[in-house]
């Protein structure tokens, strides 16, 4: 009996582990979001007061002002504008990031499809 919780036990912890390790894996295409962006957070929690967390962002309404232009939901389309100069669409924003590749946007779209 005692045998078995211990066992339990262990194969749990074993499991979780394992978990904890690859959720811990950012896909390097939007490792670079993180300074800004929690990953595993949705939209209500910015960090270090500067982005909503990305978690379901593909789908996800938009929540931030000034980007009527890009309609009311997070499309993979609408992230194609957004990453390749968010200046562009929206010349006052804090997001000091942008990808003119289109192939690099890409990987970023797919990964962000992960969160
Ligand atoms: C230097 C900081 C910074 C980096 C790096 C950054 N962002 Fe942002 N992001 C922001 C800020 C600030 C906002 C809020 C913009 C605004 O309100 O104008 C934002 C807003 C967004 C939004 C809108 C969120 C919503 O809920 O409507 C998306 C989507 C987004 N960022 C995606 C990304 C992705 C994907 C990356 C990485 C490839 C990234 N950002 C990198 C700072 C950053």
């Amino acid at each position: 009996m005692l045998k078995k919780i211990i066992l339990g036990t262990l194969t749990l912890g074993i499991m979780l582990g394992s978990t904890t390790i690859s959720s811990a894996q950012t896909p390097r295409a939007i490792a670079v979001c993180k300074s800004c962006h929690f990953l595993d957070k949705g939209v209500d929690v910015k960090k270090n007061n500067l982005g909503q967390g990305l978690k379901e962002i593909v789908g996800r309404k938009i929540s931030i002002s000034g980007v009527e232009s890009l309609g009311d939901t997070w499309t993979e389309e609408a992230l194609n504008t957004w990453l390749t100069n968010p200046k562009k669409v929206k010349p006052s924003t804090k997001m000091m990031f942008r990808q003119k590749k289109e192939k690099k946007r890409a990987k970023i779209i797919e990964a962000l499809k992960a969160l």
